[in-house]
C-alpha cells in the first residue's frame, strides 16, 4: 500500500478527478477527507466510501473561496486525523465567455475558486506542515496553465497563475520538508466538460496525440505518485498528464 497510514485532504473531492483521486487514496491505505462545498454530493459519497474503506472517509464542507472554511477544514483535520501528509488542491470550475463580453462577477469568481483558492488552501496546509515538518501539496493546473485558449481568459489566467504560484511556494516550503507540485491534466472526461457539444469534444480529442480524452484515474494516479514518498526528491514540477497535447502537433 503506496499510502498506507497518510492522511490526505482532497478539495472538490466529490466529483470528477477529485472523487477518482480519493478513490485511489484509500485504496492505497490513506485515510482521505473531502472537502467541497456544503450542497454538493459530498456527504453522500464520503459516507458510502467509509463504510467500504474501514471508515477512513470523511467529508467536510469547505467552500475554497472562504478563508475561515479553509482554515477551520485544516483545524478539523488535525483534531480528527493527527495529521495532514498530502493535499490535492483540486476544486475548481470552468468558463467560457469571450473577452469583451464577460463580466467582472464570472471573471473573478473564476479567479476566486481556481486560483485564490488554491493559495487559500495552500497557505492553511503549509501552516499544518511545517511544523510537522513535512508534506505534499499537488495543485491542478492544467493545459491551460501553459497554452492559451479562445473565451478563457479567466480560467488561463487562474492555471497559468497555479502553475508559477507552485514554484514559489515549492522554493518557499522546501527548507521546511514540504514539498509542492503541479499536476497539468489534458481534457479529462468529467462533470466539467458536460458544457460541451459532440463537435467541440470531437475537436478537442483531436488535439491529444493519444487520441482520446483522459480518465480521472489517469490525474488520480499521478495525484497519488506525487503524495507519495516515491516522489521525495520532486518539487516545483509541472507534471503534464495530457495524452501529449503539450507535446506539440504532428
Ligand atoms: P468537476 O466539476 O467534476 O469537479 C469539481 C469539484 O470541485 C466539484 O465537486 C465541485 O463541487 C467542487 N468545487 C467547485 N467549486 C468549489 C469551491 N468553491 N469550493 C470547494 N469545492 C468546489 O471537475 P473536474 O473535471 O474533476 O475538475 C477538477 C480539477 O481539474 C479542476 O481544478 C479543473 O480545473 C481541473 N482540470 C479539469 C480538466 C477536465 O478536462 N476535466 C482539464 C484540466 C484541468
Amino acid at each position: 500500500m503506496r499510502l498506507q497510514g497518510k492522511n490526505i485532504i482532497v478539495t472538490g473531492g466529490a466529483s470528477g478527478i477529485g472523487l477518482s483521486s480519493v478513490e485511489r487514496c484509500l485504496e492505497e491505505g490513506a485515510s482521505v477527507i473531502i472537502a467541497d462545498i456544503e450542497d454538493g454530493d459530498g456527504a453522500s459519497r464520503a459516507a458510502a466510501l467509509d463504510g467500504k474503506h474501514a471508515g477512513r472517509c470523511l467529508f467536510k464542507a469547505a467552500d475554497v473561496t472562504d478563508t475561515d472554511q479553509v482554515d477551520h477544514l485544516f483545524e478539523h483535520a488535525v483534531a480528527e486525523l493527527g495529521s495532514v501528509d498530502a493535499v490535492f488542491n483540486n476544486a475548481g470550475i470552468g468558463g467560457i465567455c469571450p473577452s469583451d463580453e464577460v463580466s467582472d462577477e464570472a471573471y473573478l469568481r473564476v479567479i476566486d475558486v481556481n486560483l485564490n483558492g488554491v493559495f487559500r488552501v495552500a497557505r492553511a496546509a503549509l501552516r499544518v506542515m511545517y511544523p510537522q515538518g513535512s508534506g505534499s501539496i499537488v495543485n491542478c493546473a492544467s493545459i491551460l496553465g501553459v497554452f492559451g485558449q479562445s473565451q478563457t481568459a479567466a480560467y488561463t489566467a487562474a492555471k497559468g497563475g497555479v502553475v508559477n504560484l507552485t514554484r514559489t511556494l515549492a522554493i518557499e516550503a522546501a527548507p521546511k520538508g514540504v514539498r509542492v507540485n503541479a499536476i497539468g491534466p489534458g481534457y479529462i472526461d468529467t462533470p466539467l466538460l458536460e458544457a460541451l457539444d459532440d463537435d467541440m469534444l470531437q475537436g478537442l480529442i483531436s488535439l491529444h496525440p493519444l487520441g482520446r480524452l483522459g480518465r480521472p484515474e489517469e490525474i488520480a494516479n499521478a495525484f497519488l505518485f506525487l503524495a507519495s514518498d516515491e516522489a521525495s526528491f520532486i518539487t516545483g514540477a509541472n507534471l503534464m498528464v495530457d495524452g501529449g497535447f503539450t507535446a506539440g502537433k504532428s
